[in-house]
């Protein structure tokens, strides 16, 4: 028989209480509550989920994650995301309304049902899960797959649906734990656990302004996201969505194919690949845009920048330089710009 430890955990200021069941972390049984704890990658790399122990003990998780720096190591702080209270706590955290779930993180347990190739190094790995996929476009979840010690966040490329359909466009890590048993090691019917939605990158609908999704290597998925809940939404039907995804060498291009399939492609929907290093041997050739996505984001759609709402993903130099460009050079407001961070 499993007995489930119970610990409860109060925050400073505000005094919010909630429970902790099992060796859920703090984080996740924050949002479990719907509480509005700040957070991003809920993986222990991007620092945003600090707080400060006020009494009671923890268990640290990963205690040399890069998400906290030596100041904060000093300082006493901790990571939400990588921390278990082991008995009742108290703890010091600014929680915020923007931060609050939409949707309130549940664990299910996913059946895996089929894959298939995107791309040299990028596979879709379908799950089903009893009851509802319940999410927003752009989010992630959390999957823990058995002979991996710590969950992965993958997000979602599907929308949410009534099905239990959980879509994932998985990039290929070399040498990594998590994708070596995905790739090679699972078989239909196999089951793992879904832990979600979690992610504030997720598709604001009632934003009039047009859209620019902005993805590179493993950022398909959010992007492939948002533009299915984009189409699905019927905003298009007075909006335009300008895709711009960016690859290594031509034969990481992808993206066309699911955007080909939505309503509007064409005419409010436009794909714009961009490649860093055409002409490698053995690459088909290429006769697009070269450089990288950043720029082609500024030569595509100019001074316009400041009038559109942006979602990106992707890997931390291009979401990093592209946040930058758009706030420094172009006076975009933080409001527009959505991504989580990802180490
Ligand atoms: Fe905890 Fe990113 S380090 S959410």
């Amino acid at each position: 028989e499993i007995v489930m430890t119970q610990t409860r955990i109060t925050t400073e200021p505000g005094n919010h209480a909630f429970d902790q069941l099992g060796k859920d972390t703090v984080l996740r049984a924050a949002l479990r509550a719907g509480l509005g704890f700040p957070y991003e990658c809920n993986s222990g790399g991007c620092g945003s989920c600090k707080f400060e122990l006020l009494a009671g003990e923890v268990e640290n998780l990963w205690p040399q994650a890069p998400g906290l720096t030596e100041r904060d190591h000093r300082r006493g702080l901790l990571l939400a995301c990588q921390c278990t209270a082991s008995t009742d706590i108290r703890i010091k955290v600014r929680t915020t309304p923007e931060c609050e779930p939409v949707i309130k993180p549940q664990r299910r347990c996913a059946r895996f049902a089929a894959a298939n190739d995107i791309t040299h190094d990028i596979r879709e790995f379908r799950f089903v899960t009893e009851g509802g996929a319940d999410f927003l476009a752009g989010q992630y979840a959390m999957l823990a797959i058995p002979g991996v010690s710590t969950p992965r966040a993958y997000s979602m490329s599907n929308v949410g649906n009534s099905q239990g359909e959980w879509h994932f466009q998985i990039r290929r890590v070399a040498h990594g734990v998590a994708t070596d048993k995905l790739f090679h090691h699972l078989h239909a019917g196999d089951e793992i656990e879904i832990d979600g939605p979690y992610g504030l990158a997720y598709l604001r609908p009632e934003v009039t302004r047009d859209i620019v999704c902005v993805a590179g290597g493993s950022g398909l998925a959010p992007m492939v996201s948002i533009a299915r809940g984009a189409a699905q939404s019927g905003m298009l039907k007075t909006r335009q969505l300008h895709f711009f995804y960016g690859g290594r060498t031509p034969r990481d291009i992808c993206g066309e194919t699911f955007l080909r399939e939505l309503p509007g492609y064409g005419d409010r929907i436009h794909f714009h690949p961009v490649v860093s290093l055409p002409g490698q041997e053995g690459d088909s050739p290429w006769s697009g845009e070269t450089g990288f996505v950043h720029d082609a984001v500024r030569r595509s759609l100019g001074d316009g920048l400041p009038n559109f709402e942006f979602y990106f993903a992707g890997p931390p130099p291009m979401t990093q330089t592209l946040q930058e460009m758009l706030m420094v050079d172009h006076q975009v407001p933080f409001e527009q710009i959505h991504f989580d961070r990802f180490f």
